[in-house]
């Protein structure tokens, strides 16, 4: 079994077949999906997603890309949709540098993740972290803002350098399509690296579909894809790749 930890089943590109996507990840063996929230719309989306479909899980949080859809009660909103069972994570939030180029409204996307690293310590949950273009900010505030919080930086893309810093805190790195691309740059070398309690694998649906899907809408049931070049790359068994994530996703979302 898998478990597909950061997709956005909640966007439109699903709104005609939810249920046959779902259904396909259930027979290629994806029996958990977390999906993750940017606005506060699509996080409340995800509470009800939850809800109604037992493998869904969800986290809820304010994107580094959607910074105006936060003000200073969003945190008090977040920490009510967050009450949900099926809740198990505030994410995804951080920093994005390749959209955002303007130094003030990079400063504000700061404030607000450091704001939403606050709130997951309140609550006691773990974090996803979207860090795009701005891997050394991102790991100078996780240093001095993410005490006593465990996450993970999903759709890994940093070097093995840093990796190594984010494995020391204790902190986990996310793998999705970007590794079974020709052009995957640094990723193999990292994976390869990497201790097997420290991965987690997820699609990002419906973005970067692995290879051979590549450029059509992503799904969970792709994931398996994903697995199976790591365990390629990691000279492992499909099984043992399997076990070794469906438990670190257990372990760091405390899925029942
Ligand atoms: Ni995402």
């Amino acid at each position: 079994m898998f478990t597909d930890t950061h997709c956005h089943l909640e966007d439109e590109n699903f709104s005609g077949d939810r249920a046959e996507v779902l259904e396909r990840a259930k027979i290629a063996g994806v029996d958990k999906i977390i999906n993750f929230g940017s606005t506060m719309q699509s996080s409340a989306a995800i509470v009800e997603l939850a809800e109604n479909f037992s493998q869904l899980y969800g986290g809820v949080g304010i994107h580094p890309e959607e910074i105006d859809d936060f003000d200073e009660n969003s945190c008090a909103k977040l920490a009510e949709l967050a009450a949900d069972k099926k809740i198990v994570a505030i994410g995804e939030i951080g920093l994005d540098y390749h959209w955002e180029k303007d130094s003030e409204r990079r400063l504000i996307q700061q404030k607000i993740f450091i704001a939403q690293l606050d709130l997951a310590r309140q609550l006691d949950l773990p974090v996803c972290i979207h860090d795009r273009d701005a891997h050394g900010d991102t790991l100078k505030i996780l240093q001095s803002e993410g005490k006593n919080l465990r996450g993970v930086l999903h759709c890994y893309s940093g070097s093995l350098e840093t990796a190594r810093e984010i494995w020391k805190m204790g902190w986990f790195i996310g793998v999705d399509g970007p590794l079974t691309f020709k052009n995957s740059a640094k990723l193999p070398e990292v994976v390869k690296a990497a201790p097997r309690e420290m991965i987690l694998i997820e699609t990002d649906a419906p973005y970067l579909a692995p290879v051979p899907y590549r450029g059509k809408r992503n799904e969970p049931a792709f994931v398996v894809e994903v697995a199976k070049k790591l365990a390629e790359l990691r000279g492992e068994t499909l099984e043992e790749v399997a076990a070794y994530t469906t438990a670190n996703a257990k372990n760091l979302y405390r899925l029942k």
